[in-house]
């Protein structure tokens, strides 16, 4: 099946051309046989990214993003592979012969299954006269009927129900341990759930992996129960209600973000679509990066409190660090952005979404907490925390401007504030170099050379053959495990070239060493005398290692017998080197 599916995507991806496409989406131009554009997959403003006609495919030199016309346009417009190659079929005009489906999507189906089949199970309940107590409480949440259709609200209730029904499905205690349904206790499995509103959490594709659970009957601690990290539930990798928004965001280019799931659902339903929730009040580095995708401005809009002004200062300075565009909002009056809407109602929301302050003026307020600025001590401290605060704008202008409000609201020479922030720039400037001074992994040159031999074949069939005739085995095992891809790939396909082999790629765990290799690679000049050269290289190496073994055993050897039969060997090996 998968074959098939490989050839048909393999059909597509020659027939389109990748400059054509890149360019549908960024300005390329030509230098010399390949095109240079300004690289989306960072912030940049000159042209690093290049696009090889010949090669079919692109590399950025500044971020090492690298692919086939299918990952470009996968990344670009964040969707998932299929969409991508349906994207591009439509694009060069071509119908797909069948809905793609790649083995991303078919990984888990029987998890995926039964993780649907507890949904429908709790959103029954619902509707049942045991549901009606849990319905009431959604309607003094202001919840419509509408909005729990919507978010496909359910209700979990005891005596193990979803675990007996599961079971009779044919769905074993294992799998569904693993998907987080059920736990086990003295008495065998129970449900993890039980009276309580379920809301669903979604993965980025919109497939059901989790639940976050409320008490309802009376409020209880904890207030959420949440299905722990499972196989199909990475809470890292997760924004709340993003499959839902992620059209609005693209629309809009702008991101509110929320702690609360009831925050998402509340601006969502009152149609400010383009909302998520991170399910609390921290940030990790996988969804900074589902935002840098998303290439929208951040709204960053935490709850009115203590905990969510911290994480404001902890996120912004996050999103600051990886050059995420944000600017900040922080409520008045009411706890949460849910509540603030119930009671100002939508167009108040627009309004402070509107008017969102920028991260220094966030700070230039939150420094003040705690502190008497008519006092020496604690205006210097506030002083240093704002300039502090500042070394991580690129924004010149706004630096000034910040200094000269600095320096007339306090009276301070601005001389003396320039030179405070002269020095905690000089400070960054430092750690900065020392980072980039740090000794790289030095790659094994034996490791270099083979990954060169294992570009080489990725793009040429003749390669392959003289790899399997002069060497046929790597000395080391990842570069073994991807010459057996490659090899796999050529026995069932007959031909190979790199920018198709990337497409089968994409799905194996050897991904990021194989685009590794490609991204160091990507500029080799392919001859047979270069590859020859290469795999001589190799061959005198796993010799070498195999006398000097040869050797050591031989030393150790006190049998003088074996001991000549090991000398023998090495002659022979020695002899054949020349
Ligand atoms: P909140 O307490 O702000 O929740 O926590 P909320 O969404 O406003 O819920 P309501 O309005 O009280 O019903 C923010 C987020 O933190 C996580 C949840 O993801 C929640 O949406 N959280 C909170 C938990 O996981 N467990 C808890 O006990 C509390
Ligand atoms: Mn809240």
């Amino acid at each position: 099946m998968a074959f098939i599916e490989q050839e048909e995507i393999n059909r597509i991806r020659s027939s389109a051309s990748i400059v054509d496409i890149i360019s549908s989406y960024v300005p390329l131009t030509q230098r010399g046989k390949n095109y240079f554009g300004v690289c989306p997959f960072h912030e940049d403003h000159s042209p690093s990214m290049s696009v090889s006609d010949e090669k079919q495919i692109y590399k950025c030199f500044s971020c090492g993003a690298t692919g086939n016309v299918f990952t470009f346009v996968e990344n670009f417009l964040n969707i998932s592979f299929a969409e991508a190659v349906s994207v591009v079929a439509d694009k060069i005009g071509l119908s797909l012969s069948v809905k793609l489906t790649t083995k991303k999507e078919t990984k888990f189906k029987e998890e995926h299954e039964a993780m649907d089949l507890a949904l429908k199970f709790y959103q029954n309940n619902l509707n049942t006269e045991e549901g009606k107590q849990a319905i009431a409480y959604l309607k003094t949440r202001n919840l419509l009927e509408d909005t729990i259709k919507d978010f496909s609200i359910g209700l979990a209730l005891d005596q193990n129900r979803l675990y007996k029904i599961l079971s009779k499905k044919g769905y074993s205690d294992k799998l569904l341990e693993e998907i987080g349904l059920i736990q086990k206790g003295e008495n065998g499995f129970y449900d993890l759930f039980q009276n309580r509103i379920m809301f669903p959490i979604h993965n980025l594709e919109g497939q059901v992996v989790g639940f976050t659970a409320r008490c309802y009957l009376k409020e209880e601690t904890p207030k959420y129960i949440n299905t722990k990290e499972t196989i199909l539930f990475k809470k890292g990798n997760i924004l709340f209600n993003y499959h839902r928004a992620k059209d609005a965001i693209r629309l809009l280019k702008e991101v509110v973000v929320v702690e609360g799931n009831m925050d998402a659902i509340r601006l969502y339903s009152v149609g400010i679509k383009n909302v998520v929730a991170l399910m609390g009040t921290s940030i990790t580095k996988e969804q900074v990066e589902i935002f840098r995708k998303l290439r929208s401005k951040i709204i960053l809009m935490l709850d009115n409190d203590n905990a969510g002004e911290m994480a404001t200062l902890a996120v912004g300075n996050l999103l600051e660090e990886n050059q995420i565009p944000f600017q900040i909002v922080r409520l008045s009056g009411e706890k949460d952005p849910d509540s603030y809407i119930i009671k100002n109602g939508k167009e108040a929301m627009e309004d402070v979404i509107k008017n969102a302050i920028s991260f220094i003026d966030f700070k230039l307020n939150y420094f003040k907490k705690n502190k008497n600025l008519n006092e020496a001590t604690d205006l210097a401290e506030y002083l240093k925390e704002v300039i502090d605060g500042l070394k991580n704008t690129n924004d010149s202008i706004l630096k000034e401007v910040t200094l000269q409000k600095l320096s007339n609201d306090y009276n301070i020479s601005y001389a003396i504030l320039k030179e405070q922030l002269g020095l905690t720039e000089k400070a960054v400037e430092q750690k900065k170099n020392k980072k980039q001074e740090q000794p790289k992994v030095v790659q094994n040159s034996y490791d270099k050379l083979c990954s060169k031999i294992l570009f080489y074949m990725m793009n040429d069939k003749e390669f392959i053959r003289l790899y399997q005739t002069k060497l046929g085995v790597f000395p080391t095992k990842e570069h073994r495990l991807i010459a057996n891809e490659i090899v796999y790939y050529l026995e069932k396909h007959k031909t190979i070239n790199l920018a198709d082999f990337i497409t089968y790629a994409e799905n194996m765990n050897l991904k990021e060493e194989i685009m590794t290799i490609i991204r160091n690679e990507k500029d080799l000049v392919l001859t047979e005398e270069g590859m020859l050269e290469l795999l001589l290289i190799i061959r005198k190496k796993i010799k070498k290692e195999k006398i000097n073994q040869l050797k050591s055993e031989m030393k150790e050897e006190y049998d003088i017998n074996k001991k000549m039969a090991l000398l023998e060997k090495i002659t022979e090996l020695k002899k054949e080197n020349e």
